[in-house]
């Protein structure tokens, strides 16, 4: 396994982490029980996982049950993250958002299904309009004052909702975010338009889900509405957007490139996410043992350059404005010296020194 730093922090993780949603049956995403997830828990930390992401609407509440059960005893040689801010009653507005009462509630249950008084990241789930931001960065703040946890991150912010709140958090001295949790793949580059300089620029790091896409990368989903007994797309359905048509070439640049090596596409595809600037860490998912095995490998695949090649070829996001106005200005003769110097973050610069092995 390879380790890295949560973000701006110091706390080390590991590059590939474990995700949570099949854990419990809510979600159709798999609806391991107890003893499957406890495999999959013991599995993942001997192959060098040490870092375990929920949230409290997994299966409302039954992943985290499930993963505290899973990680009795060994509480302190883990990173655990959880989230809040998804509806947790139909009936109750009020266990839902980013305010103080869902937060503080939100947390404390949270605690309580994961058997710890601690977390070591909590991240709201997403953007809450209806609730002022300085209540929420108010209240995370205080929780971390208060001892109960240690970092927090958010998800699914866009790029101008992030600097927002850094700012206040800054302005106002806040804790700040040190991740993002983001959506990331192959089939879903979006985050190159804007995001990924923006992490850059304040050295967050990015904690990517779906980095198969709900599994689409496996390559084991042939049409749309067709899918094989006993996977995530017949049971629970396309969660992710994307274009089947146009994604057909990058099915066959992770093919080809799978070819090669003599691996899965699976492999292939978390192989090329994970090595992408500002990830401290991918969320990998599984429902079976074999195929967590299968993608924890992708640590150990290093892609070529003509590898990198075609899978960039295939997959291009595009530069829409004014990112390519902006790299256009960049690249422009400027008679001034130059005070950054882009290479600087796209050769990684200072966060390449951030990577390193266990001894
Ligand atoms: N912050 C957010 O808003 C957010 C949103 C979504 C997820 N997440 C987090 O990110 C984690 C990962 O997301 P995800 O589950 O959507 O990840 P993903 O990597 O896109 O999909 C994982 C699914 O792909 C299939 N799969 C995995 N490895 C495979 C292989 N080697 N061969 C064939 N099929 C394979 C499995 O589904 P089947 O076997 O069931 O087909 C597996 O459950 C989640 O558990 C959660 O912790 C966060």
């Amino acid at each position: 396994m390879e380790y890295r730093r949560l973000g701006n922090s110091g706390l080390i993780v590991s590059a590939l982490s474990l995700g949570s949603m099949q854990f419990g049956k809510g979600m159709n995403m798999g609806s391991l029980d107890q003893k499957a997830t406890s495999e999959m828990v013991k599995f993942a930390l001997e192959r060098g996982v040490n870092f375990f992401d929920t949230a409290d609407v997994y299966s409302r509440g039954e992943s985290e049950t499930l993963l505290g059960n899973a990680l009795k005893g060994i509480r302190e040689e883990i990173v655990l993250a959880t989230k809040v801010r998804l509806p947790m009653s139909d009936t109750n507005f009020n266990r839902s958002g980013s305010t103080r009462v869902n937060i503080l509630r939100g947390l404390e249950s949270s605690l309580r299904r994961l058997q710890t008084d601690y977390l070591d990241l909590y991240q709201v789930h997403g953007w809450d309009s209806n609730t002022p931001l300085e209540e929420t960065l108010t209240t995370l703040d205080d929780l971390v004052r208060r001892g109960m946890v240690r970092y927090i991150g958010f998800s699914n912010y866009m790029a101008w909702q992030a600097a927002t709140a850094l700012g206040i958090q800054r302005q106002r001295g806040l804790e700040p975010f040190v991740t993002a949790q983001m959506y990331y793949s192959l089939v879903g580059r979006d985050l190159e338009h804007e995001f990924i300089s923006f992490a850059q620029y304040h050295n967050l790091g990015i904690l990517v889900w779906s980095a198969l896409a709900g599994g689409f990368l496996s390559g084991k989903y042939t049409q749309p509405g067709k899918a094989s007994p006993g996977t995530r797309f017949a049971e629970a359905g396309q969660f992710v957007p994307f274009d089947w048509r146009r994604s057909q070439p990058v099915l066959r640049a992770l093919r080809k490139v799978a070819e090669r090596h003599g691996v899965s596409m699976a492999r292939v595809a978390y192989a090329w996410t994970v090595r992408q600037p500002m990830v401290s860490s991918v969320i990998v998912a599984a429902r079976k043992l074999e195929h967590l095995e299968d993608n924890l490998q992708a640590i150990h695949l290093k892609l070529s350059e003509a590898d990198l090649r075609l899978l960039q070829r295939a997959s291009d996001p595009g530069t829409p404005y004014p990112k390519w106005m902006v790299l256009q200005l960049d690249q422009a003769e400027d008679p001034r010296p130059k005070v950054l110097e882009p290479e600087r973050f796209a050769k990684g610069g200072p966060w390449e020194d951030l990577r390193f092995r266990k001894p």
